[in-house]
């Protein structure tokens, strides 16, 4: 099973939204991804609309010519959204009003209860589910226990460590990818990864998918977005387009 890129396009919306402008528009950037060789598109709809809006969600479902992982969090009004958003995947991650970004992983433990009504529910609305996590095996197994197909693990604490603390993290994926596999789970990864340390993480046995976005948005400014996401294949260990 060959590794996929999806790219989140929230930082295109945070763009946008800085001026208050219709450009620069995310569903253009998720085309101009797509194009240049981007396996799916992500994008996260959060409840206070500081980046993506509802409307980039549906020119998003009805332009895409791969496909939608629409990330949400437990919110009622979020859940509702997504269940009617036509989305070929969902993503459920916690949200807090305060975070510049999604900061840890879904509590599944804790969240149990809410997660057995979510997970049928937009298994039901027809996308395959994840559940963002981090890479600690109590939480897999809560994730398995409500029935979730997937989990992304979070890979931030890998991406902000270094030297020898960096290793001990990407340890700590690798032990979760595996003991995820081992109790059905698929896996996917994502968040704070870049050109220079995604390679380890792309080469994790098992691992299907990276969400990433912060840094391809940031290497487009002075690449293009063609440029941006071949290196990033390459980086991933794929063919450049
Ligand atoms: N995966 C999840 C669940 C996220 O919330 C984010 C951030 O929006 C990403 C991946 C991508 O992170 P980054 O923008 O740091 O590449």
């Amino acid at each position: 099973m060959s590794l996929r890129l999806h790219v989140n396009v929230d930082h295109v919306a945070t763009l946008r939204q800085a001026r208050q402008e219709a450009f620069p528009d995310p569903v253009a950037w998720a085309l101009a991804c797509e194009r240049a060789g981007a396996h799916g598109i992500t994008c996260h709809l959060r409840k206070d609309r500081r980046h993506v809006q509802d409307d980039d969600v549906r020119r998003l479902r009805a332009e895409l010519r791969t496909l939608l992982n629409l990330e949400c969090s437990l919110d009622p009004e979020m859940l509702g959204l997504a269940l009617t958003s036509g989305a070929e995947a969902f993503c459920v991650v916690p949200e807090k009003r305060t975070e510049v970004t999604t900061e840890g992983g879904l509590d599944c433990v804790q969240e149990g209860a809410r997660l057995r009504e979510a997970v049928p529910a937009l298994t039901e609305a027809g996308g395959l589910v994840s559940l963002f996590v981090d890479p600690d095996p109590a939480q897999l197994d809560a994730a398995a226990a409500v029935g979730a197909p997937f989990v992304e693990l979070h890979t931030g604490a890998y991406a902000n460590a270094t030297g020898t603390a960096r290793e001990r993290e990407l340890e700590r994926l690798a032990i979760a990818a595996r003991h995820a596999r081992s109790i059905g789970l698929r896996v996917n990864a994502g968040h704070g990864l870049d050109y220079e340390n995604v390679a380890p993480v792309a080469a994790l046995e098992g691992v299907e998918e990276l969400n990433i976005g912060f840094a391809l948005v940031a290497h487009a400014v002075f690449v293009g977005v063609e440029a941006a996401v071949g290196e990033m294949r390459e980086a991933m260990g794929l063919p450049r387009s």
